[in-house]
């Protein structure tokens, strides 16, 4: 199907690709394809996105959000279930579950939500989902967000750990060091992610979402668990506030420069890259929400970094591709390898551009990576077939309900 550079059990190699059925069929020299100009990467996963839609229209929806997923190289995304209303119910999993099989550019799964409300009945409502669905993860566990019910303590997490088989993220900021302000990295510690870590990892084994902490970072690298770093953890530290302004908040807060240069230098050592993409208006921002769009940016700084030797390829597509498919269980996707699904992202690497906010696809119209440099790809196959050609949309491609 296709030939050229191809990153392949570790490094480039100049080969061609046969699919058939929308799995990889072969990887080899002598396999012949239409050449393609550029490096063909395995299209990223984004473990951890936040979609909005239902009451929050206005901000983002499952279309516009898997639309930015898909200029930006990703085949799958994880959205998270603190939506309005909540995903804490069967009913509510379902529904959303419809909307995307409508309305998603790329696949798309969906973690659930354990709640104070329903932590008592979870096994049951779990094993329901999954009658139907690949259920990735029990998601936002403990997030301190606008929502007492989703801010669920250690015991219960103690409890439903001993009873329930599932991977679980964590949103890891301890309560007691989390204080209301603005900007807020003066106000939530950095003492709030490593008490939590500290604590959650004498419960059991999790995966810690955006994690912005060497301590934190170092005590979870010596365990079992796993953990993301986002983007922003790794660009930006609290001297942003001169350019973000209004904008700054994000949970967890940035961190200061020492703790963000240690954080970009260990990448190698994280697990995963992943956007934590939380559209808000530019309203909402001015009022303190807390979150920062980046799904349809992610793959595209992190390729210009790794031609410029900041991150290595790599580590790139280990931590953006192949190690979200293993930790989240997708099984056929995440590497160029025969018998995954043909999932292929193309970047010329001669073709550096300035992002610019007017040119993305999100909803919520602004990106704080404004003017960074960034290497979008022009072509993205899903299932080998071309999803993304010259940089435009070609259509809707996915046609499952269960990607899975
Ligand atoms: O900044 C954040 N925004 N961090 C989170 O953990 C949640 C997210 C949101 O939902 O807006
Ligand atoms: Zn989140």
């Amino acid at each position: 199907m296709l030939r050229g550079r191809i990153f392949y059990r570790g490094e480039f190699v100049e080969a061609g690709i046969e699919v058939e059925e929308g799995k990889i069929r072969r990887v080899g020299k002598l396999v012949d394809g239409r050449k393609v100009k550029g490096v063909i990467l395995p299209a990223g996963i984004d473990v951890h996105v936040h979609l909005r839609d239902f009451e929050e229209k206005h901000k983002e929806t499952i279309e516009t959000g898997t639309e930015a997923a898909l200029h930006g190289g990703i085949c799958l995304v994880v959205d998270q279930p603190n939506t309005k209303p909540v995903v804490d119910s069967e009913d509510i999993y379902f529904r959303r579950m419809e909307v995307a099989k409508k309305k998603a550019f790329v696949d798309y799964t969906l973690n659930f939500a354990l709640t104070n409300s329903n932590c008592d009945e979870i096994d049951i409502i779990v094993e329901k989902i999954r009658r139907k669905y690949y259920l990735p993860a029990i998601g936002e566990v403990f997030i301190q967000h606008n929502n007492e019910d989703l801010q669920i303590g250690y015991e219960t997490l103690r409890k439903v750990v001993s009873e329930l088989q599932s991977l679980i993220t964590l949103h890891a900021e301890d309560p007691e060091f989390v204080k209301p302000g603005f900007p807020n990295f003066r106000f939530r510690s950095r003492e709030a992610e490593i008490r939590a870590v500290e604590k959650a990892l004498k419960i059991s084994s999790f995966h810690f979402c955006h994690i912005s902490t060497k301590d934190a970072a170092e005590m979870i690298m010596e365990s079992d668990s796993t953990f993301e770093v986002t983007p922003h953890h790794l660009l930006f530290s609290t001297e942003e506030y001169a350019r973000l302004g209004d904008a700054v908040n994000v949970n967890p807060p940035l961190r200061s420069r020492d703790e963000v240069e240690w954080l970009l230098r260990n990448f190698h050592r994280a697990d995963v890259l992943a956007s934590d993409h939380a559209p808000h208006t530019p309203e909402d921002k001015k009022a303190g929400a807390p979150g920062f769009p980046g799904v349809e940016t992610m793959y595209p700084i992190f390729v210009f970094l790794a031609t410029r030797g900041v991150v290595s390829f790599r580590d790139l597509v280990e931590k953006i591709a192949a190690n979200p498919a293993k930790i989240f269980g997708f099984r056929d996707y995440g590497e160029i390898e025969v018998g995954k699904f043909a999932n292929l992202a193309v970047f010329e690497l001669k073709n550096v551009e300035e992002i610019n906010a007017d040119k993305l696809h999100s909803k919520c119209g602004w990106t704080p990576y404004e003017s960074f440099k960034a290497i979008f790809p022009k072509e993205v196959y899903l299932r080998g077939t071309e999803a993304l050609e010259c940089g435009e949309r070609l259509g809707r491609v996915i046609e499952t309900d269960n990607p899975v």
